[in-house]
């Protein structure tokens, strides 16, 4: 087991959901309509899932474990993908903005645009994480893999606890909206 594993396997997850938005993005340049739940599916994925969960996880434990052992938290990795978190915010509250606009008058154009900024930010944080700070987290928390997964999961369930929802209920999403996209593609 590696000390990321708890992280790598939610990225797993996040990576599946921007392959699938993705195909959002294409369904919706090819004129087909998506129903708003649907989309709502993908943005309480984005805010709630990514962004408190998974952002949740890694700010509150690995960052600062990683400060704890020796990594600065100024002008390195860490405050890069701080950094990157809150565009990603900024990024999903767009995305949420303009689904809600789209909903209302049909027209699908800044969704679109905002759907593959969003994917693209995410995508490239997302293998950031994986080749870079994640590789530099399992040498410098080598032999320490057990506790660490330990205390991310305890702030997965933590975080997931104060929303109401369980790590089943975000896979199960993932899944459906997965197909619904598949069925209309
Ligand atoms: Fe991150
Ligand atoms: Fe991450």
């Amino acid at each position: 087991m590696s000390s990321t594993e708890s992280l790598r396997k939610d990225h797993f997850l996040i990576e599946k959901m921007m392959r699938a938005l993705n195909t959002t993005a294409e369904l919706l340049k090819a004129g087909k309509s998506i129903p708003a739940p649907v989309l709502e599916q993908a943005i309480d994925f984005a805010k709630n899932f990514t962004n408190a969960c998974h952002h949740g996880k890694e700010e509150t434990s690995l960052f600062p474990t990683l400060q704890k052992n020796g990594m600065p938290r100024e002008g390195g990795p860490i405050a890069r993908m701080l950094f990157e978190h809150e565009i990603t915010k900024q990024l999903a509250e767009k995305m949420d903005a303009s689904s809600k606009a789209y909903i209302q008058t049909n027209d699908a154009s800044t969704l679109i645009a905002d759907i593959l900024t969003y994917t693209d930010h995410v995508s490239s944080h997302l293998s950031k994480e994986n080749f870079r700070l994640f590789m530099m987290a399992d040498m410098i928390l080598s032999g320490k893999a057990a506790q660490m997964n330990k205390e991310l999961a305890d702030v997965e369930e933590a975080k997931l606890k104060d929303l109401g929802k369980t790590r089943g209920h975000y896979e199960q999403l993932v899944n459906d909206f997965e197909a619904e996209m598949t069925r209309k593609a």
